[in-house]
């Protein structure tokens, strides 16, 4: 039997590690630094998925060494742009993730934008500025809506869509000159504002062969349902996060367009990383397209992971074992899986933290300033073959679970219908709530009611 290490912490992480643990060929999950919530599932319980709390590389190195671990996939951006993959490759370790070298398709937006443009990959119009004011001057003259967007990583987080001039120019001062997202807003990509849906696309490549996953999700990228008037007031705009929730298999999304997506977008894509900048690439890598009304298709992110909280319903939609794909990537042998999907159709709706009492005032809550502390009450009472991955949580011997981040855990759930999933979802997201124990023990748990909608 075989040992894993998954390197992260959050729900996509969580999710790598579980569906490792589905794996016939796996006995051993390992999950560094890891998340408290693995040790309220299953698994976690039973110890097939075991936390390794350490995010140093030299001591994954060692440990993976020390305990023969056969495959270490690293689930973020920010490891594998910090060199994970190549410090472990140099000890003779297998992986599953770019070499730091080629992070920077995700990490340097104007690179990848370029390189599309070059390619003649459809992407929206773009101009790359390092001057804030040269950006300002640009967005009054076009006149159109725009997305700025940070170069550099930023969580998900570090696209602001503007709906006129002065709202863009605030989005530039926001990034370039208050340093919002830090060293990434050094220089932003003025971007062509979109209309349409959002389709989430993953690709594996194991240096030779390219896998596209053949099954797409939509992410709900905005903090508020957009009719939710009152509360994008209150918070003063509504800002996009890196998800907030997600369904799959896409409503948009059939066979004939798999194929224009693929080859458009997909075929050529893949054929610049081997063979113009000749890069053997080994993981996976992320399309974020936008289909607009006309049925045109845009590329607007790649990214160098899987989504998040995209692969949470993906994973759950697909049957094929996860460590047989691991090792084609490895070994190069991608064109040998065989993928296979269930029939059934999923849910992710994110608990989030939502407004709290601060010590002086209140709290926003995520993508705004967020309290942290709050007890998770209601796991206990989820309903079997429903899921619970977990994101901003921490744990104390007499509290047990509380909140620690924005995201704090996805409930997912599976059902022969999107409307059926999504009522599950609700209905077990509904069983949880956040004690806030500086307002009365008020639930200040939030989450969007409109996910698959
Ligand atoms: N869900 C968006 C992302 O993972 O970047």
């Amino acid at each position: 039997m075989m040992k894993v290490l998954v390197y992260g912490s959050g729900g996509r992480d969580h999710c790598l590690a579980d569906k490792y643990g589905d794996s016939q060929h796996v006995d051993k999950v390992y999950f560094a630094p890891g998340n408290p919530g693995v040790l309220y599932t299953l698994k976690g319980r039973r110890g097939l998925i075991e936390r390794v709390p350490t995010k140093d590389f030299k001591e994954i190195g060692d440990f993976c060494v020390e305990k023969e671990v056969d495959l270490v996939d690293v689930g973020s951006e920010t490891p594998l742009g910090e060199g994970l993959i190549d410090v472990l490759n140099k000890r003779g370790i297998r992986t599953i993730g770019p070499k730091k070298e080629y992070v920077q398709l995700e990490s340097d937006r104007a690179f990848t934008d370029d390189l599309l443009k070059k390619i003649g990959v459809p992407k929206p119009e773009y101009r790359v500025f390092d001057d804030p004011e040269a950006a300002k001057a640009y967005v009054r003259n076009i006149g159109y809506q725009v997305v700025v967007k940070a170069n550099g990583l930023a969580a998900g987080k570090g696209a602001i869509v503007c709906e006129g001039v002065s709202d863009a120019e605030t989005a530039i001062n926001k990034i370039m000159v208050k340093k919002t997202f830090g060293e990434s807003g050094n220089r932003v990509v003025i971007e062509e504002r979109k209309y349409g849906t959002e389709i989430s696309f993953f690709v594996y490549l194991d240096g030779i062969h390219a896998m596209p996953l053949r099954t797409f999700a939509h992410d709900y990228k905005p903090a508020f349902d957009p009719d939710d008037t009152e509360a994008i007031k209150k918070f003063g705009g509504n800002l996009n996060t890196g998800g907030t929730g997600c369904y799959c298999p896409h409503r948009d999304v059939s066979p004939w367009l798999v194929n224009r997506i693929i080859k458009e977008i997909v075929n050529p894509t893949v054929n610049a990383i081997y063979n113009d900048l000749g890069w053997a690439y080994k993981g996976v890598i992320y399309f974020g397209l936008n289909l607009d009304p006309y049925d045109q298709l845009d590329v607007f992110e790649i990214n160098v992971r899987h989504g998040d909280p995209e692969w949470e319903v993906i994973a759950r939609k697909l049957s094929t074992d996860l460590f047989e794909i691991g090792m084609a990537v490895w070994d190069g042998t991608l064109d040998t899986i065989n993928q296979v999907w269930n029939k059934q159709h999923y849910v992710d709706v994110i608990a989030m933290e939502g407004r709290s009492k601060a010590s002086k005032g209140w709290n926003k809550g995520y993508p705004g300033r967020y309290g942290k502390g709050h007890r998770i009450n209601g796991l206990d009472k989820i309903e079997k073959g429903v899921m619970v991955y977990f994101a901003g949580v921490d744990d104390d011997p007499e509290n047990g679970l509380f909140t620690y981040g924005g995201r704090v855990l996805h409930v997912i759930a599976g059902a022969s219908t999107l409307e059926d999933a999504r009522e599950k979802a609700y209905r077990n997201i509904d069983l949880i709530s956040f004690e806030d124990h500086k307002n009365n023990g008020a639930n200040c748990l939030r989450y969007r009611k409109t996910i698959g909608l």
